[in-house]
């Protein structure tokens, strides 16, 4: 196979070689001849994803195309990303922020956010940003656990950040850099950069390759938050997948819909593709399938990075909403978060012309790890092969020992050491420890992270086949022990959403006197469908040739909404907490209307 297949749409993919060429002879250190960077040139993300692609030709090109509710449009170059993050640079300067102080950035998609990102770093600072539809509680454990000195956010958010103020010591600023100026309290500052005097020159913070740079709490669908710590040298494992993975070249329009709350809309959002100098698209507007097309024709968007939560949406309104819009300018489709079902693969095919390539990783790896490259073969319903330069295993559920025979399913590990990894949770050393395998009791973070001998284990289980790929199980904390026998929800919600009645699923384990568990199946209907005997006969029927009768669910429970974390991902815990009248634990991340 070599990087000249065309898709089925005619375009030549040409970043990435072969799987095999680029294994062999890597190196991380090609992600820096990408971008032309030597030793000795600034290494500070800030810098590289503005000031660096204007001193290379590109100050004038389109950075960001944004829009918002209603009719709300706007276009940035380059230069402006520049001169916006110069400006929130220099103003958290003269507000007293030094470098390694915590800066939450708490806003919805505005562009202002895109800016402070990238000013934060710039001089210096850690970039804490937080999800705007968190509500005080959720942001108060945040900004307390990371200690977080100044928050910027916007009128429209500013009254959370003043219910818990006083019981945070640390948080000194509060900075509000949209909205109306007259509305302010006391103590608060305005800031809007583009109202600002234009900041032409700022001299971005010499940031070491171990320079804390982004602090992302973790999107929580198990146990309390974790701050997952970030340093500037991810920068070379998020250009280099971004541009193997994603095969952004100079003239893609991007579009991620991840909100920069989570790390897709942090690494692959902002750092990958603007330090490749891409045009990037936002859109902050809430989602419909009409909406989201009308987005992507207006735009021309060439590549998009989205989620099995979205597209299952999309599938849900049907191929004949994507045929109102023209949507040729597409070229290629990847997906992140979830397990991304065969049937959505193969649907988008036919809804697009283009199967969505799946790629799998965590806030804490920081980058892509296991993926569909472009031009490999697809295998709809698994998630790829581990990224050159990864080195991926699953290990056996007791021993903890490499599996070697394919099939055989295990937990997910890593060889730690790649460029984004996080480098500890913070303040939670011993949570850090826990997640390899064969650290020492009194290892520090910097000596787990650097020693190749143990196994970083991501909590999540499946097997891999002959050829090398990985199929998702499900999460540690999901899979359904029935009678001593290990089913994973994926492949059971899978053949569920194969019948055309069922949008969305979930499995769990409900308590059983004979087997401990048994499978019990909590749905979502497509329009058009009711619950009824025969409905369910015929979904038991239909799964039934697809699954192993260990897997069968023994109830179908019909609901209007499956409950989701706010970055979309299922939320089967809180399912099985209610089904066994157990405490739910932490929900701060549990999606609310
Ligand atoms: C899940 C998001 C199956 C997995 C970048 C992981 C996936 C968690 C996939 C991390 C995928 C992510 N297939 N499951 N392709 N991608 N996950 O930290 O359980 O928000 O551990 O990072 O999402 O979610 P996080």
């Amino acid at each position: 196979m070599s990087g000249t297949r065309r898709t089925s749409k005619g375009t030549a993919l040409s970043n990435i070689g072969s799987y095999d060429e680029r294994l062999k002879g890597f190196d991380w250190g090609i992600a820096r001849e990408i971008l032309g960077w030597e030793e000795g040139d600034l290494l500070n993300i800030g810098a590289i994803c503005s000031d660096r692609v204007c001193a290379r030709d590109g100050a004038g090109k389109i950075a960001l195309i944004w829009e918002g509710f209603g009719d709300r449009k706007a276009t940035y170059t380059f230069d402006d990303l520049r001169v916006y993050s110069n400006g929130f640079a220099d103003f958290l300067v003269g507000q007293g922020i030094e470098p390694g102080d915590r800066v939450c950035v708490f806003m919805d998609k505005i562009p202002s956010l895109y800016f402070s990102f990238l000013g934060v770093l710039k001089m210096g600072g850690i970039v804490q940003p937080l999800f705007c539809a968190f509500g005080d509680e959720s942001l108060e454990v945040r900004l307390a656990s990371a200690g977080t000195r100044a928050i910027l956010t916007t009128q429209k958010h500013v009254r959370k950040v003043r219910k818990i103020q006083e019981r945070l010591p640390s948080l000194e600023k509060v900075i509000v850099v949209a909205g109306d100026e007259s509305k302010l309290k006391d103590g608060e500052v305005f800031f809007d950069v583009e109202a600002a005097l234009r900041v032409e020159e700022f001299e971005s913070h010499a940031a070491g390759p171990e320079t804390r740079s982004v602090l992302h709490y973790t999107s929580g669908t198990t146990g309390q938050p974790k701050g997952a710590q970030h340093v500037h040298d991810s920068i070379w494992g998020q250009v280099l997948t971004t541009s193997w993975v994603l095969d952004l070249r100079d003239d893609d329009v991007y579009w991620c819909t991840a909100d920069p709350g989570w790390v897709t809309g942090t690494s692959y959002g902002i750092i990958g593709p603007w330090a490749l100098g891409i045009t990037q698209c936002v859109l902050d507007s809430g989602f419909t399938s009409s909406r989201w097309y009308q987005f992507i024709q207006d735009n021309r968007v060439t590549v998009w990075y989205s989620a099995p939560t979205a597209i299952r949406s999309l599938m849900r309104d049907g191929e004949e909403v994507a045929a109102r819009f023209d949507l040729s300018s597409l070229r290629h489709l990847t997906s992140v978060g979830e397990p991304l079902n065969a049937e959505a693969v193969v649907w988008s095919e036919k809804a697009y012309g283009l199967p969505f390539l799946d790629t799998y990783w965590q806030t804490e790896t920081g980058s892509i790890m296991i993926t569909n490259f472009p031009g490999m073969k697809v295998k709809p319903g698994s998630m790829g092969k581990a990224f050159p330069g990864i080195t991926a295993a699953l290990l056996d559920l007791r021993t903890h020992e490499p599996i070697g025979e394919p099939g055989k399913v295990g937990l997910i590990a890593f060889r730690p050491g790649w460029p984004a990894m996080f480098r500890e949770y913070r303040g939670q050393d011993d949570v850090y420890r826990s997640k390899f395998v064969g650290a020492a009791d009194d290892a520090t973070p910097d000596e787990l992270r650097t020693n190749e001998d143990l196994w970083y284990v991501s909590g999540d289980r499946s097997s891999i086949d002959a050829d090398g790929y990985f199929w998702f199980v499900g999460r540690d904390d999901d899979v359904i022990n029935t009678g001593g026998h290990l089913v994973g929800p994926f492949e059971i919600e899978s053949a569920l959403v194969e019948h055309e009645a069922i949008a969305e699923a979930a499995a769990i384990g409900k308590p059983d006197a004979v087997n401990m568990e048994v499978v019990k199946a909590v749905v979502t209907l497509n329009p058009g469908f009711e619950p009824s005997g025969d409905l369910e006969l015929s979904i038991m029927n239909f799964i039934r040739k697809r699954l192993s009768p260990l897997a069968m669910p023994q109830e179908i429970e019909y609901v209007e909404k499956l409950p989701k974390t706010r970055s979309g991902k299922i939320l089967r815990r809180y399912l099985r907490a209610l089904e066994w009248g157990e405490e739910v634990g932490d929900l701060s991340t549990l999606e609310h209307d």
